[in-house]
Parts: structure tokens; sequence; C-alpha cells
């Protein structure tokens, strides 16, 4: 379960804002992924979390708003579907793409006119981001945000736990980096990013990475259709093919040929094999084999892929096999981020 506010020791959320304040980076939960933050208003410091990720800059980061009414400082205009959208969504998994308004510096948002902005619903990420608004308004300034990526390096497995962080950022931890504890990530993927930017001229309402909240989700309160995620969109990392990937080889398996598949490996490898897979539980009779169950719901499935995907790493086996997920829009979320972690290494489909 997520941690509760009052678990987080006050001073330490002071600390972090302040840090943000003067423009260092802090590491802190959402109910999505880990963040790994900076003030949205200063681009010396968001620059920082592009060099700590070794994150290309042209990939814009996510501004972090306490509540949905600090939206209007970021853009130049906000559609009546985002504000339908905020208000049935917000706070949660769902990141909104407007036009950014002029006075936003670029670095924020890769150079492109656009931004993207999120109001999270994590106890912890609320109050720190409540916190740096209040210090902003007393330094007489309005805009406050907090820019934040998935605490990961470039291209690896986003954490859902403040030990993922500690251990993907050793570094920037011992020089001093903040990481705020909040417990397990309840949503467990990153959130929905639903594209707005366009709908002024016409443009179509489009899903660039779904989440926990899926394209018919969003349909439904805004009572029209919305253009499907392309995977191929360069403007968003998390949609590069090879993403959210650990170092084990990944292969996507039907259920028919999870057997087939897991004996040809057998025959190939001496290491272990890892079973990812949800659903009847299934033996294998040779011990090489390890099995790794996981939930039956797509919310449950979510919440502890990451930290199965590290488990892989840990397990030392040669390869894992992941039984694919249903074809059905409730699994939309995992089931991309299943096919990514697979393209990395080559086996981009369904084996
Ligand atoms: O759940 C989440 O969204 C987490 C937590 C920390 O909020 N953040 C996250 O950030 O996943 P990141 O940077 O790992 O992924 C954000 C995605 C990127 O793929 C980025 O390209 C896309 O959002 N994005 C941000 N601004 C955008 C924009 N203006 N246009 C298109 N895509 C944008
Ligand atoms: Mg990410």
């Amino acid at each position: 379960m997520a941690q509760d506010v009052s678990s987080v020791d006050p001073s330490s959320l002071a600390r972090a804002a302040h840090a943000l304040m003067q423009g260092d980076l802090v590491a802190f939960p959402t109910e999505t992924v880990y963040g790994l933050g900076a003030d949205a208003a200063n681009p010396v410091a968001v620059q920082g979390i592009y060099a700590a990720k070794g994150r290309p800059s042209n990939h814009p980061v996510i501004v972090h708003i306490a509540s949905p009414g600090d939206m209007a400082a970021w853009c130049s205009h906000i559609p009546e579907q985002a504000w339908r959208l905020a208000q049935a969504f917000w706070p949660g998994p769902l990141t909104l793409i407007l036009k950014r308004s002029q006075d936003v510096d670029p670095a924020v948002s890769g150079g492109q006119s656009t931004i993207g902005v999120r109001c999270p619903a994590h106890p912890v990420a609320q109050a720190l981001l409540s916190a740096f608004a209040d210090l902003k308004r007393q330094a007489g300034q309005t805009r406050a945000g907090v820019a934040a990526p998935s605490a990961n390096r470039f291209g690896r497995v986003s954490p859902t736990r403040a030990q993922h962080v500690r251990d993907e950022f050793a570094d920037l931890v011992v020089n001093g980096l903040q990481v705020l504890e909040g417990g397990n990530s309840e949503v467990g993927i990153e959130s929905s990013i639903v594209d707005l930017s366009s709908v002024d001229e016409g443009g179509s309402v489009a899903m660039l990475r779904p989440g926990a909240i899926s394209a018919q989700d969003v349909a439904k309160v805004l009572g029209q259709p919305i253009a499907g995620y392309q995977a191929s969109s360069p403007r968003v990392s998390g949609s590069l093919k090879a993403h959210y990937a650990p170092s084990t080889p990944v292969t996507l398996c039907s259920p028919e040929n999870l057997s087939h598949a897991v004996s040809n490996a057998l025959a190939k490898h001496q290491g272990r094999l890892a079973v990812v897979t949800h659903g009847a539980g299934l033996a294998f009779d040779d011990d090489r084999v390890v099995v790794l169950p996981m939930p039956d719901s797509p919310a449950d499935y979510a919440r502890v892929l990451y930290a199965r995907l590290r488990e892989l790493d840990e397990l030392a086996v040669v390869a894992a096999f992941v039984v694919a997920v249903p074809e059905e829009p409730v699994w939309a979320g995992v089931r991309d981020r299943l096919q990514r972690a697979a393209a990395a290494f080559g086996g981009d489909g369904v084996d």
C-alpha cells in the first residue's frame, strides 16, 4: 500500500521543497511510478534531469502541479475537454498534452510547442507540490510546477519503490540526492498520456501512451472517440519501440506456445530460465525453470509488473518468457509495457 503522508517526516518534505527552489533534483513517489523532479521554471535544473537520466534533450518531461487550476500557468490555451478530463481524473494517473505558454522555457518540453501536465494523487507528491508552490508564492513567482520523468536511467524499468530509485541513482544519492519515501506505487505503470494540443484546430484527441486510464475511459468522459496511440511517435520516449526493459532478455509467448518455447530454450541454454505468468498455475518439471506468478486482474498485474522485471535481473536467469496478456482494452497499459520490454531484445511480437 502507498504510504500516508503522515509517515513522511515534515522536515524531509520541507528540505525537499527548498532543494527544488535551489535548483536541485529531488526524487519523489507518485501513484504511477517514482519521479526525478526539478523546478520546471528553472531550465538549468531541468537540464540536470536530462543529464542524470542520460536522456536525449529533445524528449519532453511532464510538469507536475499541485492542483488542476495550476495548469493555466503553463499553457497558452486550455480547451474545455482538458478541464473535463482534469475534473474526471485529477488528481490521478493522467497526463494532458496542451499548447505551451510562450513564457515557459522550451527546455521543459524538449523544444516543442506543447507541454505535458499532470496533477498526481499520491499524498507525498501532493504535499511536496503544495509546499513547493507555497515557497514559489512567497518568492513572488506564480508558476509552480515540478518537471519529472520517471526516476530511472533512460530506457530502463521505471521505479515503483524508493529503493529502486536509490539502486538506480546510487551515485547521485551519495552526492546528496533526496529520495522521498512513499511505499509501493499503487498504479505501477506510468500515466496515460492524452494529447489535446490540436483539438481547437479540429485535430483529434489522441492517446499517446496507454495506462490505468484507458482510451475508453477518456472517450466516455468526452463523448467522442479517441485516436489510438501510435507506437512509432518519436515525441514520446516511452513510445520508442524498445523501452522499459530489464537486462534479462524477455520473450513474449502466447499461452499455447509457452511450453514449446521453454523446452527449446532449455535445450539451447545451460542456465536457469524464468516464466512470468498470470492465470492458472503452471508447473515445469525442470528445476532450471523459475515460475514467477502474476495477478489475474490488469490493475494488480500493473502494480507489481516493474518490481517483477527488476527481480528478473536479480535472479540472474539467462532468459525470461512472459505469457502475453489478453487483447482486451483494460490490458492496454500492461500489454504496451510488456511489448516494449520484449522489443529491447528483438522479440517485438508474440512468440
Ligand atoms: O506516470 C508518469 O507519467 C511518470 C510520473 C513520474 O509522473 N512520469 C513519466 O515521465 O513517466 P517520463 O518522462 O518517463 O515519460 C513522460 C512521457 C515521455 O515519453 C514524454 O515524451 C511524454 O511524456 N511527453 C511529455 N511532454 C510531452 C509533450 N509536450 N508532447 C508529447 N509527449 C510528451
Ligand atoms: Mg520514463
